[in-house]
């Protein structure tokens, strides 16, 4: 199957006061269309970073400083602010962990959908607050006439949160970029909200990439999984074979951490150490001073991501050697 969307070795630099550093070294993955594909790993190791590069929204002292990103037979790191803006909240859209941050309080939600889809679709206003209530309506809120009127303050964290799915694929975005969408709500919205992007994703054919914490979600709703550690894709696999089957000691590590019902022990296994800062220069493999059976090559040489059986990559050369 031809990919949606393809990401070849991306390379995204940040510039601060100590110098300039790499955030994202060399990430490739390709997302199938209507797949979801998984991005998890700790805090800090680049998953943000990866899918704000992809849509256009790095800060001033951020950038893309190498690689290529193919949607649609056109590479969107060499669009003009012009093109990434009419791409954004169009083709490709994005919803944030926090949705205050991206609504404005100002305006009704009606208001702020209609303004959303018109300079997206051919659409005159009156068929996009239609469109809008629809929209509502299958995000499960009732009485969606009443909410296109409320103001965001009106509304609570879930189903603020709703509003901004139902924003986000107001334009019937080809691939929706979901970064940690529902950390900030409580449990029962988040498996209701989680429910509904697996609904939208079979009914619309929309291709998602989903950042979580947690690989309960992942389980639940991703086709495929990307485990990042330090800017780089660690283990990349169809979500089964990853869960029957982690290679990387890293994603091992990460599900260790998982905490278990049915174990006694009132303790959480965790992984040893942290994530190296970013000015920290690190040689061989990243995660080989955290390592449980890291070796004198693993210190000296960064083993590429290589792939151990049909669809399932891993970076670690404990792991190539088993393989052998
Ligand atoms: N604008 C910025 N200026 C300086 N450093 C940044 C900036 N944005 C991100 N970073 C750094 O880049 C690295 C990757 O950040 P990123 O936000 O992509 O991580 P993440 O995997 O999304 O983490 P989290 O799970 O906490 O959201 C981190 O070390 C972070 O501190
Ligand atoms: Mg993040």
């Amino acid at each position: 199957m031809e990919p949606i969307l393809k990401v070849q070795d991306l390379h995204t630099e940040i510039t601060t006061n100590y110098g300039t550093f790499e955030a994202v070294s060399g990430v490739s993955f390709e997302l199938g269309k209507g797949e979801t594909l998984g991005l998890v790993g700790e805090s800090g190791c680049g998953k943000s970073l990866t899918s704000l590069s992809i849509t256009g929204l790095l800060g001033p002292k951020v950038r893309v400083a190498a690689g290529e990103a193919i949607f649609e037979g056109r590479d969107i790191f060499k669009l003009s602010p012009k093109e990434m803006r009419q791409l954004r909240g169009g083709k490709i859209s994005m919803i944030f962990q926090e949705p205050m941050t991206a609504l404005n309080p100002l305006f009704t939600v009606g208001n702020q959908m209609v303004e959303m889809m018109l300079p997206h679709m051919k659409i005159t206003k009156k068929e996009a607050l239609k469109r809008s209530v629809e929209l509502l309506t299958d995000m499960g809120i009732e009485r969606p006439e009443q909410v296109v009127k409320s103001y965001p303050f009106e509304l609570s964290g879930g189903m603020l949160q709703r509003v901004m799915i139902a924003m986000s694929l107001s334009c019937n975005p080809k691939i929706l970029i979901a970064d940690e969408p529902t950390t900030a709500l409580d449990v029962t919205i988040q498996a209701q909200i989680l429910k509904l992007m697996n609904e939208l994703k079979h009914k619309y054919d929309t291709s998602i990439i989903l950042i979580t914490h947690n690989l309960g979600v992942v389980a639940q709703i991703c086709d495929r999984v990307a485990v990042m550690y330090f800017g780089r894709i660690m283990e990349t696999a169809p979500v089964k074979r990853l869960f029957e089957q982690p290679l990387h000691p890293y994603t091992k590590g990460l599900f260790l951490c998982i905490p278990k019902l049915d174990q006694d022990e009132d303790f959480l296994s965790t992984i040893p150490g942290m994530v190296p800062a970013l000015t920290e220069k690190t040689e061989g493999c990243a995660f080989a001073p955290r390592c449980p059976r890291c070796t004198d090559r693993c210190r000296r040489e960064e083993p590429e991501l290589v792939e151990v059986e049909e669809g399932h990559f891993c970076r670690c050369w404990g792991v190539l050697e088993d393989k052998a």
